[in-house]
């Protein structure tokens, strides 16, 4: 069996912003779902986890059930396969597990069908997939989930220029462009809340309806966050990317996309060292990245001791504390 797995992400800038157009920044976390096997079988598509108890087939109700209908669909051929996966990252928590999961099944399922499961087709069809959990995905997670690394997206195709001289970049997609940078590894706290990516999402769709130019000016901020971000990594200039971070997360406050657990990690972050903390992901919920490097185990322990689930993660998967 070839390597069957997908990446986790944390969106260091431009999340929310990225489904209105604006460029996202996102980091893979290396193999946050992995299969431990894939078995043919004549039809049926079913995924376990058995770490978490997770079992689930086309025929199952709720979410899971319907992605594994829909995906069933998007393939040609008619097999179908039993997949045992490991996860990780924790799941509905802004770090892209459910389009983990999507790239993972497709992967599974090209293997099965005898296709090839280029990178390209995989994200395409993981996107059709996504939207069984998230009517309308931006792609910056199906990017991240299939590519891994550091990437940069948007729904509108890169043009020449578009990325500042100095940042170096190649191309993915049209739209998704890999940043040969490297990032120091990310602490991730987990806030423990749980809230629906699609409700975060309507949430924001209601404030920029009553008030577009609050809105679209608080994504030109996070946007402005993002280059700065990124100018400051092309230098290994932390200081400078925690503050392009903490900027970001006051522009995702002012959206009331934080929440008091958040701002508790965030605070606790800050004080033992991170040099930048924000939500990530759909917010409200869901977990916090911080910036620390050098003292990402001073962070992680801080976190830990008041109560909070914590790890330290990067492209190479999640490093400590968690998985395994
Ligand atoms: O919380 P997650 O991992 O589902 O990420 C959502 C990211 C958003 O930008 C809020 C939505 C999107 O489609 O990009």
């Amino acid at each position: 069996m070839r390597r069957v797995r997908a990446h986790g992400k944390a969106t260091l800038f431009g999340e929310h912003a990225v489904v209105y157009g604006h460029p996202g920044l996102a980091l893979g976390i290396g193999g946050a779902v992995v299969a431990r096997s894939v078995v043919p079988t004549a039809g049926r598509i079913r995924v376990s986890v058995p770490r978490l108890g997770i079992e689930a087939d086309q025929d199952s109700p709720g979410l899971v059930g319907e992605a594994l209908r829909r995906l069933a669909t998007l393939l040609p051929g008619d097999r179908g396969c039993e997949v045992e996966a490991d996860v990780s990252i924790p799941l509905g928590a802004g770090l892209g597990s459910s389009a983990a999961f999507a790239v993972l099944m497709v992967r599974a399922m090209a293997e099965v069908r005898g296709m090839a499961a280029e990178d390209a087709r995989v994200r395409a069809v993981a996107h059709e997939v996504e939207k069984v959990f998230h009517s309308y995905p931006s792609g910056l997670d199906d990017t991240v989930a299939t590519f891994g690394g550091l990437c940069l997206f948007r729904k509108v195709p890169w043009a020449d220029g578009d990325v500042p001289v100095g940042v170096p970049v190649r191309p993915l997609a049209p739209d998704a462009l890999r940043v040969a940078l490297p990032v120091p590894p990310i602490v991730v706290g987990d806030s423990g809340v749980r809230r629906s990516t699609a409700d975060m999402v309507a949430k924001v769709a209601g404030q920029r309806a009553s008030d577009p130019a609050r809105v679209d000016a608080l994504f030109a901020t996070m946007t402005a966050c993002l280059w700065r971000g990124l100018d400051a990594l092309a230098r290994a200039d932390h200081a400078r990317l925690g503050e392009a971070m903490n900027a970001c997360q006051e522009a995702l406050a002012a959206l009331s996309l934080s929440c008091p657990e958040a701002d508790r990690l965030i605070a606790l972050a800050r004080g033992a060292g991170a040099l930048g903390a924000k939500v990530t992901g759909a917010g409200g919920g869901g977990c916090v990245i911080a910036l620390a490097p050098g003292r990402e185990e001073d962070v992680r322990e801080a976190l830990l001791r008041d109560g909070f689930d914590a790890f330290v993660a990067g492209t190479d998967g999640v490093m400590r504390g968690r998985g395994g």
